[in-house]
């Protein structure tokens, strides 16, 4: 790949995020660095929801008239661009959730509490996101599973020094995320998937950060589960995607139960429909999950490879820049090794404080323990600053970054 920062016309890129283009109080230039918490919507995504709602909106898979069949054609047509994207199988085995963390949770109590018993262990870790950690919790207290931890090494990676004695014939899930959205982490996917499928186990893969900027391949390694939301991918909010393969879908139960998901209902029991419909109790966010689709083919456009790249290019630049100010800490490994998610905690400033301090200029970054609160407490840390970075910036908001913070240096008197 011989993308550099000119080869991205990233001018033609932003003006399609007309968020991007305003200015905020004070007349400061909005710098949105906060993209892992929720990305921007390009034109198109916006545009694509708007002609549903003004053109065709009705309920799926239940009207028996034109706008009915049209709508119904539209959602079907998302879920095929959701499995091309991902290479799933067949659409059959794309569930639309309502977001990443439903669909940990159909993971966690539809196959978990149904295949878990007592004496066997779900490997988890501590960088893992509260989504894909509490509901393990619950499976294993509910099944009389044990839940076993695959530790971090000092630079926040996984350990798999350990893994032999970890992972046994007793293990029956790794549940990992792809990207951690705190370090940037990018795990060995392919490494654990391999090593979980030798002892019969599965994976279940928290692919929220790393599905909008690196390509996934479910086949190639074979995941088993895959969870991952709309928002993040520059979709709407209230959509999210769980793949699995069919036969997982197929043998594991409901987790919500009511309308759509059901093949016959008796006053005693029920029978179910076949995935997806199983796990799609109730009317499923079906304008967002177009929306979603529409995001897809944006993406695609511009090439997620491409966009992976220049990301990767943004993040090098701010690493640089942002370890050259005193006091800076960024937590996680080399940037070689993660996503465009950077971490810091600044010495005598508390990452709220800083987060208010940016935003006077116009920079939005999250700060808090992100949703990983065992993460934070192995750093011994309550919060951090986390700027996240995504194909709509620029050098130039890196540079707006490293400088707001300098400024937040200058407000607490550090030399
Ligand atoms: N899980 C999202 C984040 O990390 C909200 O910010």
């Amino acid at each position: 790949m011989t993308t550099n920062f000119t080869d991205f016309d990233i001018e033609a890129v932003r003006r399609d995020f007309p968020i991007l283009q305003q200015r905020l109080s004070g007349d400061m230039p909005l710098v949105y660095l906060d993209t892992a918490a929720t990305a921007q919507k390009p034109r198109c995504v916006v545009a694509k929801v708007v002609e549903c709602y003004e053109q065709y909106n009705s309920n799926v898979h239940r009207g028996i008239h034109q706008l009915g069949d049209r709508m119904t054609t539209e959602l079907e047509s998302a879920r095929e661009k959701v499995q091309r994207f991902i290479g799933a199988n067949e659409p059959d085995e794309i569930v639309f959730t309502s977001g990443t963390t439903m669909s940990l949770n159909i993971v966690a109590h539809g196959w978990g509490r149904k295949f878990l018993r007592p004496g066997d262990e779900v490997l988890v870790n501590p960088m893992e996101h509260h989504a894909n950690l509490v509901p393990w919790q619950l499976a294993a207290a509910a099944t009389g599973a044990t839940l076993r931890y695959i530790p971090l090494t000092a630079d926040g990676r996984l350990d798999l020094s350990q893994l032999d004695e970890l992972l046994t014939r007793k293990t029956k899930l790794i549940a990992v995320t792809a990207m951690s959205n705190v370090l940037g982490t990018i795990n060995p996917i392919d490494e654990l998937a391999r090593r979980a499928h030798d002892v019969g186990a599965l994976i279940c893969v928290d692919g929220a950060q790393s599905v909008p900027h690196a390509l996934t391949n479910v086949r190639s390694p074979q995941i088993d589960f895959l969870a991952f939301s709309g928002h993040k991918l520059y979709g709407p909010t209230g959509v999210g995607v769980l793949y699995a393969r069919r036969q997982l879908l197929e043998a594991m139960d409901p987790f919500l139960a009511g309308g759509h998901m059901i093949r016959e209902v008796f006053l005693d029991s029920s029978t179910w429909a076949d995935p997806p419909a199983k796990f799609e109790a109730g009317t499923c966010p079906f304008i967002q999950a177009v929306g979603m689709g529409a995001a897809i083919d944006y993406v695609n456009s511009i090439g997620l490879a491409k966009i992976g790249h220049y990301e990767h290019l943004l993040s090098v630049q701010a690493h640089e820049k942002l370890s050259q100010v005193p006091g800076v800490k960024i937590h996680g490994p080399a940037v070689e090794h993660k996503g465009a998610i950077l971490s810091f905690t600044v010495d005598g400033v508390h990452p709220h404080d800083l987060s208010d301090l940016l935003d006077r200029r116009g920079v939005a970054i999250r700060a808090g323990h992100h949703c990983t609160m065992p993460l934070h407490e192995l750093l011994n840390l309550t919060a951090t600053a986390r700027a996240s970075l995504a194909f709509y910036n620029t050098p130039a908001e890196v540079d707006a970054l490293v400088e707001a913070v300098q400024g937040a240096r200058r407000v607490f008197r550090l030399k």
